[in-house]
C-alpha cells in the first residue's frame, strides 16, 4: 500500500533510483501561492510540482470552493495543500480537491503560526502523530491521487530523531509514501511564523538519514535552497528539492532548475518566453474583471539585480494596483527592463 502512484521515471534515474515525479517542486505560500502566481510560475518549466497555498477543510467545506479550489489547466501538475486535523472534514474537502482536478493532496504539518496552531493543525500536529495517521488514511480511503504531508524535523522539545522516525513510520503506515520534510524544527509560542523560517537551523543531514532509513518511501527536501548547485547538492541524497522564498522572489532560478535537472539538453526558459506565456492568461482573467494587479503582483521579484529592474516593480506597483489597469501597464514596465523582452512578450 501507499506506492501505486509511483510512475515510471520520467527524468531517468538518480542516485537514488527511478524517482523523479517530484524533482523540482514550489511551496506552497499562503499570500503567494495563489492561482494567478502558479500559472505564472509554470511558464518557466512544465513539470515543475506546483503547492497551492494552504486552503483550510473547514473552508473549502464551507466556503466559496469556486474561489477557493479553481485553477488554470495549465497548472498541472498542481497539489492542493490543505490545513486541519479532523480526519472526517479532511476527508470531504480532500474530495472536493480531487473532483476539482488536483494531482496530489498535501497535509500542512509545517506551519507555525499561532491561528494555526490554535485550531489544532500545521506543525503542532507533529506532536500527535496517530491524529495525522488516522487523517492520512481518511484522505486515502477517499481518493485516488496521491496524499503527501509536509512536515518539520519536530517541534519545541519533541525534536529527538526517535520522534520524527515515529511520526514518518506511523504515517506511512497510513498510505503516505511522499514527505516533504523542511530541514528545521519549529519553535511554537516564542517565534513568528516569519522567524521560524529562519532562525532554528537547518539539518538537511537528518532527512537524508530519513531517505537511507526507509528506501520505500520518497523524500522532498525543503528549507534555504536557492541555486541549481544547492539543488544538486540535495539531489545526491534526496527523492526531489522544494524551493518556496527564492521560486517565488526570483522565479527565473526556475528556469535554471528546469533546464539542469529536469529537462537536460533544453535552453533554459527566458523570462521572455515565462512572460509570453502568461500573458495571454492575463488578458482573459482582465476580461473577466480580475485586477491586474491581483497578477502581476507575483511579477516583482523578476529581473532582479538586472538594470532597469527597480523601474520595472515601481511601475508595477504603482500602476497595477490602479482601477481598470490593463496590460498596457505590464507592457510598459517591460519595455523599462528592456524594449526587446516587451517586444517578445508582446
Ligand atoms: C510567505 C510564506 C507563506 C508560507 N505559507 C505556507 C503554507 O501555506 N503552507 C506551508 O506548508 N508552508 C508555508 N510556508 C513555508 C514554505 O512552504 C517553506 O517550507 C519555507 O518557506 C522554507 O522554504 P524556503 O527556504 O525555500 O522558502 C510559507 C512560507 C512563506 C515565506
Amino acid at each position: 500500500m501507499g506506492h501505486e502512484h509511483r510512475q515510471p521515471a520520467t527524468h531517468g534515474t538518480g542516485p537514488l533510483g527511478p524517482w523523479g515525479r517530484h524533482r523540482v517542486c514550489v511551496a506552497p505560500m499562503m499570500d503567494c501561492t495563489d492561482r494567478h502566481a502558479r500559472r505564472f510560475l509554470r511558464g518557466f518549466g512544465p513539470e515543475i510540482v506546483l503547492y497551492s497555498e494552504m486552503v483550510t477543510a473547514a473552508a473549502v467545506l464551507n466556503g466559496d470552493r469556486e474561489r477557493l479550489l479553481g485553477f488554470d489547466v495549465a497548472e498541472h501538475p498542481v497539489a492542493l495543500q490543505l490545513g486541519g486535523s479532523d480526519p472526517e472534514e479532511l476527508a470531504a474537502a480532500a474530495q472536493f480537491g480531487a473532483a476539482a482536478g488536483y494531482d496530489e493532496i498535501n497535509l500542512n504539518v509545517g506551519c507555525p503560526s499561532d491561528r494555526v496552531k490554535s485550531g489544532r493543525f500545521g506543525a503542532c500536529l507533529m506532536r500527535e502523530p496517530d491524529r495525522v495517521a488516522a487523517c492520512v488514511a481518511a484522505m486515502r480511503s477517499v481518493v485516488t491521487i496521491p496524499v503527501s504531508v509536509k512536515c518539520r524535523l519536530g517541534v519545541d522539545d519533541w525534536d529527538s530523531t526517535a520522534h520524527l522516525e515515529a511520526f514518518v513510520d506511523q504515517v506511512a503506515a497510513a498510505g503516505c509514501s511522499l514527505f516533504i520534510v523542511h530541514a528545521r524544527k519549529a519553535i511554537l509560542g516564542r517565534l513568528s511564523p516569519r522567524q521560524n523560517r529562519e532562525i532554528p537551523p537547518l539539518q538537511y543531514h537528518r532527512v537524508h538519514a530519513l531517505v537511507t532509513r526507509r528506501p520505500d518511501l520518497e523524500f522532498i527536501i525543503n528549507g534555504g535552497l536557492k541555486s541549481v548547485a544547492d539543488a544538486q547538492r540535495q539531489l545526491e541524497h534526496t527523492h526531489g528539492v522544494m524551493l518556496g522564498r527564492e521560486a517565488y522572489g526570483r522565479p527565473e532560478v526556475l528556469a535554471a532548475l528546469d533546464a539542469a535537472l529536469l529537462r537536460p539538453g533544453q535552453s533554459p526558459v527566458t523570462a521572455a518566453d515565462a512572460l509570453a506565456r502568461f500573458r495571454p492568461y492575463v488578458l482573459a482573467r482582465l476580461a473577466e474583471g480580475v485586477p491586474l494587479h491581483a497578477m502581476t503582483r507575483h511579477l516583482l521579484g523578476m529581473f532582479s539585480g538586472r538594470p532597469g529592474a527597480r523601474r520595472f516593480r515601481r511601475i508595477l506597483s504603482e500602476q497595477a494596483p490602479r482601477a481598470g489597469a490593463g496590460i498596457d501597464v505590464l507592457d510598459r514596465a517591460l519595455a523599462a527592463v528592456d524594449p526587446a523582452i516587451a517586444r517578445a512578450a508582446a
